[in-house]
């Protein structure tokens, strides 16, 4: 245990100095006692000598490496939390680290804050949940039913998560593409509560579902007497949203004439309400999502190309479950558990041949389809276990072979990243500094990724 309130006692591990320096500073300036080590070797014998709250460690060091180190923790100091930092690319590492019961993993590079959220974390939950996402089974999970966790053990889907937390800090807008069902709100409630603006608002409008009028006032809001039946002044989303952020579903659903003031707002950062004099300035987040092929809608003249551009700065593309089938186990667990309990039922298995049966199907309304088979498969289960015969689908959409996986998304995360960091280069007129700021990045990790996509274009 700590013997200073103020601080926890913190081993960090990597064999590059400056990383070291990097860390140390970082975690010193939030009042930690900070111990350094250069490898695992070096680390294991302060480990014999010290307690240590946590351990963040690098994954590849030479001499004695991170999995080695971590794994050795856990046999002397079970308690002690460790969080792990791997690179780009190395997902696969990062994934076993979470297997061998390490808390969380940080890519690098990553900002001070995301090292800070991490750290944050570990200490709130005292390190007791193995990990935000991987999920654990329904016997041992101790996350209370309502939380929202996104819960998936496929590698391209904690390569998104990590991208989603290293934009969470930013006040881009973000814009979701995917099927439905895909889980596009349940990432946008993921940044904002990642982000500084978790204890203001998260707002949503879907843009699909009310009228053109009602759509206006409901997103800006109107003044009293602004029209007949106008007998109240009623503040909009954006305001309501204010310091907050503001998801707008189905955004591709929106007229014409109000794609133009949303374009607006998010070009002037304020709106005018309905019947309004004057202007309000709005601090907002907007996150929008569409399950449609945006590009054909603005083909079609029926979206914005200009609103594209302004929706589209961060794009983020979510994965379909039939291509993530290493998804379905950990989901179908994650729901038994969940409805088990609103249905008073005592479930706690699924059989392998419900698993390999549920892969085969291809999931056209994805991750609901999975909650509502499920669901529907424990009021049919009188026993502990689900049964392929508990479960009802239509046998016509049952695949005999997997589908072809898309394209290779990690590349498509990288394409993303960049996208992001030249727009916002452009944003600040090349200002470097400016960038970085912006981006929650080192300048100088701005320039390796700058010098990196210069030689990339070279070859
Ligand atoms: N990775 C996940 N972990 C846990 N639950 C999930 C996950 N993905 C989706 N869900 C659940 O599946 C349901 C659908 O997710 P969500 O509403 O986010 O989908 P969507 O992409 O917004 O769909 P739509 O386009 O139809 O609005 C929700 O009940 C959500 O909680
Ligand atoms: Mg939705």
């Amino acid at each position: 245990m700590t013997k200073n309130n103020l601080g926890k006692n913190i081993l960090v591990v990597d064999d590059e100095v400056e990383m070291r320096i990097a860390l140390e500073t970082t975690l010193k300036r939030e009042g930690h006692n900070i111990t350094l080590a250069k490898n695992g070797e070096e680390a294991l014998e302060l480990l014999n000598a010290n307690n240590f709250d946590l351990v963040l460690t690098d994954v590849k060091m030479p001499k004695m490496n991170g999995l080695q180190l971590l794994k050795a923790l856990k046999g002397k100091s079970p308690q002690t939390i460790s969080i792990m930092m791997t690179a780009y690319g190395d997902i696969d590492n990062a994934v076993e680290t979470i297997k061998l019961g390490a808390f969380d993993y940080l890519l690098k590079p990553f900002s001070a804050e995301i090292l800070m959220a991490a750290v944050n974390r570990a200490f709130l939950d005292n390190g007791s949940q193995i990990n935000n996402f991987i999920h654990s089974t329904p016997k041992t999970t101790k996350a209370p039913a309502r939380e929202r966790r996104i819960i998936t053990q496929n590698k391209d889907m904690l390569e998104l998560i990590k991208f989603v937390e290293n934009i969470s800090y930013s006040k881009s807008t973000v814009l979701i593409m995917g099927d439905t069902g895909t889980g596009k709100e349940v990432f946008a409630r993921y940044i904002h509560q990642m982000s500084p603006r978790a204890q203001k608002s998260f707002m949503a409008v879907n843009c699909a579902a009310l009228p053109e009028g009602l759509l206006e006032t409901e997103l800006f809001g109107h003044e009293k007497g602004a029209f007949t039946g106008a007998i109240e002044r009623k503040d909009g989303k954006f305001e309501l949203a204010h310091k907050g952020t503001l998801l707008l579903d189905e955004v591709t659903e929106m007229s014409l004439p109000l794609q133009a003031k949303l374009l607006r707002v998010l070009q002037e950062h304020e709106i005018d309400k309905v019947g309004g004099r004057a202007s309000i300035p709005v601090d907002v987040r907007v996150i929008a999502t569409t399950n449609r092929n945006i590009k054909e809608r603005i083909r079609e003249n029926k979206f914005r190309e200009d609103l594209y551009y302004r929706l589209n700065v961060i794009p983020l593309k979510l994965i379909p479950l039939r291509d993530r089938t290493d998804d379905i186990q950990v989901l179908a667990e994650h729901f038994i558990e969940k409805h088990t309990k609103d249905l008073d039922k005592n479930i706690s298995h699924i059989a392998k041949e419900t698993v390999a049966l549920l892969k085969k199907y291809s999931w056209p309304g994805n991750v609901r389809e999975l909650e509502n088979i499920i669901e529907r498969a424990i009021l049919m289960c009188h026993e502990n276990t689900l049964l392929p015969s508990h479960l009802f689908f239509d046998e016509e959409d049952i695949h005999n072979e997997k589908p072809n996986p898309t394209a290779n998304l990690s590349g498509t995360i990288h394409d993303m990243e960049k996208e992001l960091i030249l727009q916002t280069l452009a944003e600040v007129n090349d200002n470097k500094t400016k960038a970085a700021d912006n981006l929650g990045i080192s300048i100088r990790t701005l320039r390796n990724k700058l010098a990196y996509y210069k030689e990339q274009a070279n070859n």
